[in-house]
């Protein structure tokens, strides 16, 4: 792989051990995938930031890089941590507070800004055919395919190392060949909720497992029901884009290899699978992920109108605090009902289990597919709709 003068430097220590992990990082990676050079990004996103999934392990590592005053060289982002600063904080254990709140403080001692959120495009859109080094997948899916900006799905240690080097490895999605479509999906089923998006994303997750759709057959979908598709489709699978209808950039440079037909028992099927209980009195409902856009919380607030949460669940509405701060009215309005509008972090990557919730109601199928191994919770998968039905009173 070519390192210019400059990153021969770096390579060799001449500015210190810290950047030297980093670029080695990034060489050993781009070597692996057959990268000819580095190239620089606009911004990193890092994910690995809660410590409920981080653990313990890359904490010293961290710390000593924050000791060595290493600072990021590009606009650089953190996905969500484990605590939220209202609400989760006061009922966690004092020694995982304790733990996050120091991993934060690594993280922001770099330079980081405090964003915790998987959907750092609400805070600053990439720039259109920008190279990013994002490591949240459904963000990773959501600049790809619908912001046009180029990032492969980054791991949290060679985001981190991009975010201090400036640079990324020239592989993978950051070359125009690896864009193309290489599955032609029909979808036949009339999709309406955004829990369908989501139930299509996991299902096609599954079947096309890494090899980018062109999908067609999606009838005006909203930005909000396009991320629910890509946040499931990373999920279940490893595809890290996706073409649809009008917004496929180009007419693909060799036909499609395969043909897949989504079907809507495909959709329903894929909704059941999620469902893993029958309860109808869910400990917890849980919408925001993604975390919500304005948009999204403004419908909330629209929805929610002057009822009340049930006083035998928990109704979370998890966003970033960035949304938030544009959002006062809407988030007054929720919050008068007794729901919990949370920043920073969102069910799946805080301990739900300490809070001794063990069955989640959610309207993405993300959270459906990953509430019984990471919450070690009962899911249930159901629209906006329903969810709101189930948590509030008449
Ligand atoms: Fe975001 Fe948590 Fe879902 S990090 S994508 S809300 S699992």
């Amino acid at each position: 792989m070519y390192l210019n003068r400059e990153e021969e430097r770096i390579y060799d220590g001449e500015y210190g051990w810290a950047k030297q992990v980093c670029m080695k990082i990034l060489v050993k990676l781009g070597e692996l995938f057959g990268a000819s050079r580095l190239i620089p990004v606009e911004s990193a996103h890092v994910s690995g930031v809660s410590y409920k999934t981080l653990g313990d392990a890359p904490i010293d590592f961290l710390e000593a890089l924050a000791e060595s005053c290493e600072k990021v060289a590009v606009e650089a982002t953190l996905n969500p941590q484990s605590l939220d600063p209202k609400h989760l904080i006061r009922r966690l254990p004092e020694n995982l507070v304790k733990t996050q709140l120091k991993l934060c403080q690594i993280f922001e001692k770099m330079g980081f800004r405090t964003s915790y959120t998987c959907t750092p495009y609400y805070v600053k859109k990439p720039t259109k055919g920008a190279h990013l080094a994002w490591a949240e997948s459904s963000a990773v899916v959501y600049a790809n395919s619908i912001l046009g900006a180029w990032t492969n799905r980054e791991g949290g240690p060679s985001a981190l190392a991009a975010a201090i080097i400036g640079k990324t490895p020239d592989c993978g999605i950051h070359n125009a060949e690896n864009r193309e479509p290489k599955v032609m999906v029909e979808v036949r089923a009339t999709l309406e909720r955004e829990v369908d998006y989501g139930a299509l994303g996991i299902f096609l997750g599954k079947v096309l497992e890494d090899k980018i759709p062109l999908i067609t057959g999606l009838k005006n979908p909203t930005l909000e029901k396009l991320k629910q598709l890509g946040a499931a489709l990373a999920s279940s699978g490893m595809v890290n884009m996706f073409h649809y209808d009008s917004a496929t950039p180009k007419t693909p440079t060799q036909e499609p290899l395969e043909k897949v037909v989504v079907e809507a028992r495909n959709i329903q099927e894929a909704i059941e699978e999620l469902t893993t209980t029958s309860t109808q009195k869910p400990d917890l409902i849980f919408i925001g992920c993604p975390h919500c856009s304005l948009r999204e919380i403004r419908e909330i607030a629209e929805k929610i109108g002057d009822k009340k949460v049930r006083r035998d669940m928990e109704l979370w509405i998890c966003t970033s605090r960035h949304v938030k701060d544009k959002a006062r009215k809407h988030v007054q309005r929720i919050e008068a009902s007794g729901a919990k509008i949370i920043t920073d972090t969102c069910a799946v990557v805080t301990w739900t289990d300490k809070l001794g919730i063990k069955t989640i109601m959610t309207n993405s199928a993300k959270t459906a597919h990953y509430a019984p191994t990471l919450n070690k919770a009962e899911a249930k998968l159901a629209s906006l709709e329903e969810c709101l039905k189930t948590a509030l009173k008449e």
